[in-house]
């Protein structure tokens, strides 16, 4: 099949980077993607590039170059999906927050949303691809939609997960470690899937690019994040205990990850994984574990959760024990609120965990993030439910001067590992704060020694 229009439902933080990528490498492609979310799309097509509704670097020239020549984004769902013979699926998932599998599912309304309005609107065969992340055995579900609702069209459902991670978005698109393509073992599954390859295979080298069956594809995407968030939470567990004998995380990092075997990546120890995807796939998979019946396997990857929430509580737990177990009043200043450098993504991000625990204890928190809005932070608080929206208001200030952020505070704590936080003046900060002035750096980026040569009390993760 000759592919010449694609389709996104979808214009997230996957589906944009992803279709705009997509567009650049394949100019012969017109790619449309579309969501429900107006607001979300006029931003995309804002003339000024610099307010696309997500950063990511170099996202912004790409999106410069491609868009209007083959490049759309629209809020008209159903043309885009008539026009195209490949529609990705690309809705967020979120976790179940009612009813069955509550708190661990993942919610696939939208998905199944995305399914009906395909069924209905599709007059001809089209290729269905999941972008989402999604439970093990989904694509069945959606096909059976597709086939029991549709206009009698043939539809092939491919299961194609996205592996990039926010903030190298673009870099992980252009230059993939693998795509993987799981499709039906049929004729026309295969024929589906070499479809799928022939677009990858503008930029993407064949030996990169891995076909399976669906629910190898489906797996391997959940396994893939259960694997990385792991890693981190192995070595946090290591941090509390380097902490009390006197071992430093970042050492023994760094000599387990010269071991090839093991290697250097993802075990730099932190306040705690975030993100919109780590949490969820595992709490899903979890979940499907369970209800298979292998509780063992469930209990084994529900710790990896378990740690993770125990490294975010240790974090703040730690912060009122050194301020003289009392934070009450206390000015504390985050740097950082984003669950990484280089994204306004704040999903899950650990700031939002720790700044929730400070503000029970009535401290007054001051964030400054470079890209994340006041309105954010106070929407991802209110989003807990701990308290009214005005008490979060009441214990909330964001700035947008770092040094501003810090005057007068008792303590920093350093939340995201952006990399202007490490140029920045900190003698001028420390003469602005309350002695003894305290910095908490959650993610280990700031140099011990400068920091108590100044005069600060440091308190590092693992260390
Ligand atoms: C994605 C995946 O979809 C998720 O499963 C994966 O695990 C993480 O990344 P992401 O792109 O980060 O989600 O989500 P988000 O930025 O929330 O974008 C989803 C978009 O879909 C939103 O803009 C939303 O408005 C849109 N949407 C949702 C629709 O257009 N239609 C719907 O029915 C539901
Ligand atoms: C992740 C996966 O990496 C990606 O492949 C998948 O498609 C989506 O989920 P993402 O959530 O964007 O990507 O970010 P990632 O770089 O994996 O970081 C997740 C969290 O782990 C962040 O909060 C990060 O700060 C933290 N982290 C990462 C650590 O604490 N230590 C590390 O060594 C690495």
């Amino acid at each position: 099949m000759k592919i010449t229009k694609i389709c996104c439902i979808g214009a997230g933080y996957v589906g944009g980077p992803t279709m705009a990528v997509i567009a650049q490498k394949c100019p012969q492609i017109e790619v449309t993607v579309v969501d429900l979310n107006a607001e979300r799309i006029a931003a995309w097509n804002d003339a000024d590039v610099d307010n696309i509704p997500i950063y990511e670097p170099g996202l912004a020239d790409i999106v410069a170059e491609a868009r209007g020549r083959n490049l759309f984004f629209s809020t008209d769902v159903e043309k885009a999906i008539d026009e195209a013979q490949i529609i990705f699926i690309s809705v967020n998932t979120p976790t179940k927050t009612y009813g069955k599998g509550k708190g661990m599912a993942a919610d696939l309304k939208f998905i199944e949303l995305c399914a009906r309005q395909i069924a209905s609107v599709a007059k001809d065969n089209k290729i269905v691809v999941e972008k989402s992340t999604l439970p093990v055995r989904t694509a069945e579900a959606i096909k059976s939609i597709l086939d029991n609702t549709g206009n009698g069209v043939q539809f092939q459902i491919l299961s194609n997960p996205e592996f990039l991670a926010e903030g190298t978005a673009v870099q992980d698109l252009l230059q993939p470690d693998r795509i993987l393509i799981g499709g039906d073992a049929s004729a026309e599954g295969q024929h589906a899937i070499a479809a799928l390859v022939g677009v990858y295979s503008n930029w993407v080298p064949a030996d990169k690019i891995l076909t399976t069956n669906v629910w190898s594809s489906e797996l391997s995407k959940l396994t893939a994040n259960a694997f990385l968030a792991q890693r981190i939470s192995s070595i946090n567990a290591m941090s509390e205990l380097c902490e009390k004998t006197g071992a430093d995380v970042n050492e023994v990092a760094k000599a387990i990850g010269m071991d090839s075997r093991i290697g250097p990546k993802f075990l730099k120890a932190s306040v705690g994984f975030g993100g919109s995807c780590f949490q969820k796939d595992i709490l899903n998979l979890v979940y499907i574990a369970k209800s298979y019946g292998l509780h063992e396997v469930a209990d084994y990857w529900e710790q990896v959760i378990i740690m993770n929430d125990h490294q975010k509580r240790r974090f703040s737990n730690t912060i009122v024990r050194t301020l003289y177990n009392t934070v009450a009043d206390k000015k504390i200043t985050f740097l950082g609120w984003a669950f990484k450098k280089d994204t306004n993504d704040t999903r899950e991000s650990a700031a939002i965990y720790v700044a929730d625990d400070l503000i029970n204890e009535q401290a007054q928190i001051a964030v400054y993030d470079p890209k994340v809005s006041r309105k954010k932070v106070l929407a991802d608080l209110d989003y807990l439910e701990s308290r009214t929206a005005a008490a979060n208001a009441n214990s909330i200030v964001s700035f947008e001067n770092p040094y501003e952020a810090c005057e007068k505070a008792h303590a920093i704590a350093v939340l995201t590992e952006w990399d202007e936080f490490v140029t920045y003046d900190w003698k001028k900060i420390y003469d602005s704060m309350q002695k003894p002035a305290f910095v908490f750096d959650g993610r280990n980026i700031l140099d011990r020694g400068e920091m108590e040569a100044i005069g600060f009390v440091y308190q590092g993760i693992g260390a």
